[in-house]
């Protein structure tokens, strides 16, 4: 046993079952009411007091004035940083950058641990394969090892290498499981899988972050194939428990276990709690079931105390590993109102490597700085709270740079920057700025267009059937391509939209997401050439919302869509007889493919090389930027199992490289994979690794590149 282990069981036995019942309760806000649970032991933890004094405040109340001096757990969504805003997670993860998305997990656990939150819900590793969905923004996309890695670096970022040291932060992956999968891309909604799909798709972002030491768990709002998760024992207790031996603690989500009432899962709280307790929802954020009922659950025998035990258990070994007996007090003296410079640089360098560039006709990108004339138009140009994001409960506008003020810093002195909103908002149909707009555009040399979503329209509940540029954007859009000037678009959004008119008619398209306090000099950076952009898309962008479920793993099915109907314009009604699986009126390929970006030089990629040494297989391929300047790219390895016990996807992504090439520089990428990288879930649903042949690809995108092959053997695996 470690001093821990005996700290905490010694605690243990001296607490009564309604203290133990108030460890496993959380609730939201600095009230009254809430200070005298806390007083009586009944708050294991808080969530959403971010003012350090009142932090300190409840915490003395905690540890002095009850019984056994039990610290609080003190809990904050920080998302995609605290102060320091960071791009929405989507961003992060279009960088591909696991060091820098786990630095800017670790600046915002340091600007969080500041004010005395030390627990955060994040990450998010929600696979969404539907852009309709607004959380869409809080995850890293489509693909399980893309989401898994960015969790996992995450994680590590926020919990640092010791949780003791007050700089660090408890993560928490979330939500568990398959709340990504919700119907419709409409939030809340009920989702259904084979557990087949659930175990090779949706689980394995959580299984990285549980390898990497992440110390809670979130349950969702769903149900999946008819449980409500904050009741569904097989997630919680088969897979995470026994199967992964995961061994912090689940916490349920706001209120989503008095919901289960609403479910019809449940006749009333009483059950509910009993149902939450038996799966393994270890506290109880925000519905009071657990403090209403656990008592008299225990009481009867419904819920056996070594569960409750259990919970207490997990959740006091936390705050013992967060060092809060040692101090719960917040050092009042680590409060700035001053970001720091690293952090900013830090914003920046991670906002410059989300943005995606889409489309860069005649190489209109970069821009020079002495240009004579810039038009910078639209809703997105100038609008800190938008270009925010979704999650920024802490961050503020006051600290924002914007594309607008970037610009103008960034160009020559005898630039003419010509500023027209155009629109107050990205949702607006106003349409009186425009002829002002049009008249910018025509003056200058070159129009830079800022659109997308506002921010109000991304994130928790804000879904949309519609994905296509809201308001009056496309009209602006088409007003000033009608000038005839090079126009550039930027998008700034909180997810994939589709765009065909300006994918058909505008020749620079860059995708910047929502990205943070330091977009505004990312996006310049980008704009006039100080950097070349790398990002790569987390996510496949749909043609139109009809085509969705939209994502590249998917099946090849036994009539795939072949090239001939492909080809067909869009809007022609194809003669069927292909009968293959497509639509008459669409394509069924994206616009942009899942790990697709451009850069300002160009790259070439060697066949891959396969070497099988005893059961490892290296993949390498050679790659040159074939161009005239010094750039990044994200080199991504597929693989596809050719025949399999079950139908496998065409192409999974199996591990990413950054690299950096000066201008006609080549660099060997190198890949080792083991039979268990190959491993699916079969017909039994059990984890197997199948003799047999697979194809490779060392590729820039999901749909590039050539393929080559290898054969496992048994005597591999
Ligand atoms: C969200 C969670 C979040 C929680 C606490 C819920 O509505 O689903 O992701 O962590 O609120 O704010």
């Amino acid at each position: 046993m470690t001093t821990n282990d005996n700290y905490i069981e010694l605690l243990l036995a001296r607490m009564t079952l309604r203290e133990k019942v108030g460890q496993m309760t959380q609730v939201s806000g600095a009230t009254e009411d809430h200070l005298a649970l806390v007083k009586k032991g009944l708050v294991g933890s808080l969530l959403n007091v971010v003012d350090p004094v009142l932090v300190n405040e409840y915490q003395r109340a905690s540890v002095e004035e009850t019984r056994l001096g039990i610290p609080l757990l003190v809990g904050r969504d920080v998302i995609h940083g605290f102060r320091t805003i960071f791009p929405i997670p989507l961003g992060l993860a279009a960088s591909w950058n696991l060091p820098l998305v786990e630095k800017a997990a670790r600046v915002a656990a340091r600007e969080a641990s500041a004010v005395g939150v030390r627990w955060t819900f994040s990450p998010m590793v929600d696979i969404c394969r539907d852009p309709r969905w607004g959380r869409i923004a809080e995850g890293a996309g489509e693909d399980p090892v893309l989401s898994g890695a960015i969790g996992a670096a995450m994680v590590r970022g926020y919990q640092g290498k010791d949780l003791a040291n007050p700089e660090s932060i408890a993560a928490c992956a979330k939500h568990f499981v398959a709340y990504g999968a919700t119907e419709g891309g409409r939030d809340y909604n009920t989702s259904d899988m084979s557990e087949r799909t659930l175990r090779d798709v949706y689980l394995p972002p959580f299984k990285a972050c549980v390898d990497v030491g992440v110390s809670t768990l979130m349950c969702g709002f769903n149900d999946l194939a008819g449980v409500p998760a904050s009741g569904n024992a097989f997630t919680l207790r088969q897979v995470l428990r026994s199967e992964w031996k995961f061994n912090g603690f689940v916490v349920s989500d706001w209120a989503s276990i008095g919901e289960m009432v609403i479910h019809g899962f449940c006749a009333d709280k009483r059950e509910a709690a009993r149902e939450a307790a038996l799966a393994g929802v270890d506290m109880d954020m925000m519905s009071a079931c657990y403090l209403e009922h656990m008592e008299s659950l225990v009481a009867s025998g419904e819920v056996p105390l070594a569960l409750v035990d259990a919970s207490v258990r997990a959740i006091l070994g936390l705050k013992y590993r967060l060092g809060l007996f040692e101090r719960a007090q917040v050092d009042l003296s680590r409060v700035s109102e001053e970001l720091e410079w690293e952090s900013l640089e830090a914003a920046r360098h991670l906002a410059r490597e989300s943005c995606v560039l889409l489309k860069n006709e005649g190489n209109l990108l970069p821009l020079k700085e002495d240009v004579a004339s810039v038009a910078v138009i639209g809703p997105l140009s100038d609008s800190p709270v938008d270009q925010m994001g979704c999650w920024t409960v802490d961050g503020r506008a006051a600290d924002v740079c914007t594309p607008l003020a970037a610009i103008r810093q960034m160009v020559s002195p005898g630039t003419r920057v010509r500023y027209v909103r155009a629109l107050p908002e990205a949702c607006s149909g106003e349409t009186d700025e425009f002829d002002a707009a049009v008249r910018a555009a025509e003056a200058s040399d070159v129009a830079i267009l800022f659109l997308g979503e506002s921010e109000k329209l991304t994130g928790e509940s804000h879904c949309r059937a519609f994905l296509d540029l809201s308001g009056a954007q496309q009209a602006l859009l088409e007003r000033i391509c009608e000038t005839g000037k090079p126009v550039v678009v930027v998008l700034m959004t909180g997810r994939p939209l589709t765009i065909p008119w300006a994918v058909a008619h505008v020749p620079a398209l860059l995708l910047a997401w929502h990205p943070g306090t330091m977009g505004g000099p990312a996006i310049a950076d980008l704009l006039f050439g100080k950097h070349s952009p790398s990002g790569k898309l987390p996510v496949s962008i749909p043609r139109s919302v009809g085509q969705i479920p939209l994502y590249y793993n998917h099946k090849n099915t036994g009539r795939p869509a072949i090239d001939s109907v492909r080809k067909m314009p869009l809007g022609t009604p194809a003669d069927p007889v292909g009968f293959c699986s497509s639509y008459l009126d669409a394509e069924p390929t994206p616009e942009f493919p899942f790990g697709f970006g451009l850069s300002y030089t160009s790259f070439e990629y060697s066949l891959p090389k396969v070497v099988v040494q005893g059961s490892s297989i290296r993949i390498s391929a050679d790659i040159t930027n074939t161009g005239n300047r010094t750039a990044g790219e994200v080199a991504q390895l597929y693989v596809r199992d050719v025949v399999a016990s079950v139908t496998r996807p065409v192409k999974e992504l199996k591990g990413f490289q950054r690299v950096d090439l000066a201008a006609g520089q080549t660099k060997t990428v190198a890949f080792t994979l083991c039979p268990d990288d190959l491993a699916f879930h079969g017909r039994d649903c059990r984890l197997r690794v199948e003799p047999g042949d697979f194809q490779v690809w060392i590729a820039g995108n999901s749909q590039a590149g050539e393929a080559a092959g290898f054969t496992l053997r048994e005597s591999m695996i």
